[in-house]
């Protein structure tokens, strides 16, 4: 089962100890189907995979530039860079980015540029709360999905993040019920489009240690894309510790 920390834009060199207790967690045999994932924002991505050298523990980034080779990019940094500091991961098609600019078209580049270094790509997409009420959550999570893994290759080191835009920091979160036939519409599109085998979908948006013990009822997920509760390692360790028993 994956946690996917995401720290978005926190965190500085200081608050890489906070993480201490996550590494002693990961090494005990309890927790050893807990895939760990921390995504720091990129000053601080080195530190992290020296910090979690030889343990479980692994590091990703939150996003990348589209363009695959080395370039003329001012203040950007591309999958290859990414790759070379010793991430494994990569989020791309977060919320927060396609609200900054980030396009259908530039998502799927990414996509197609990390996958060319071997990064397991956290691939996000959900509906806003607009979207959902005028009964369009599944018509724009296809397009985004469409659109994200179009003409792609390797799909198998995909990770799918479903993260509702209006559940993000704000607390709310789907029923399980709701959640779930969510869930499974989402896999079956997979299978069925892309030919995905056994499609790995993860939950984002408001996780945390009180909504732990319901979500991992549903089965149909393989984890989940933690924001806030990420940052402090007691939530991000009891979230963990409530879901593996
Ligand atoms: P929160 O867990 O803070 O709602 O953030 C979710 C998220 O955006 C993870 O990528």
């Amino acid at each position: 089962m994956y946690f996917i920390g995401n720290w978005k834009m926190f965190g500085s060199v200081k608050s890489i100890n906070y993480i201490n207790s996550v590494i002693k967690l990961a090494k005990l045999s309890k927790f050893k189907k807990a895939k760990i994932v921390y995504c720091p924002p990129y000053t601080i991505l080195s530190e992290f995979v020296k910090k979690t050298k030889n343990t479980k523990i692994k590091v990703g980034a939150q996003n990348c530039h589209h363009e695959k080779n080395f370039g003329p990019y001012t203040g950007f940094i591309n999958a290859k860079m990414i790759k070379l500091i010793g991430a494994k991961y990569i989020i791309i098609g977060h919320s927060e980015n396609r609200r900054a600019g980030d396009t259908d078209k530039l998502i799927n580049l990414k996509v197609k540029s990390s996958l060319s270094e071997n990064l397991q790509v956290i691939f996000c997409f959900g509906e806003t709360l607009k979207e959902r009420k005028k009964n369009k959550t599944f018509q724009v999570i296809k397009k985004q999905i469409y659109m994200g893994l179009k003409n792609l290759k390797n799909l198998k080191n995909i990770i799918f993040a479903y993260e509702p835009v209006w559940s993000i920091g704000s607390g709310k979160v789907l029923n399980n019920n709701d959640l779930e036939s969510q869930i499974i519409i989402i896999k079956n599109y997979l299978k069925k489009k892309f030919k995905i085998k056994n499609p790995k979908i993860v939950y984002g948006g408001s996780v945390n240690p009180n909504n732990i013990k319901s979500l991992v009822e549903i089965r149909t997920l393989k984890g989940f894309l933690i924001g806030g509760a990420s940052q402090k390692s007691k939530k991000f360790i009891d979230i963990i510790k409530k879901s593996i028993n």
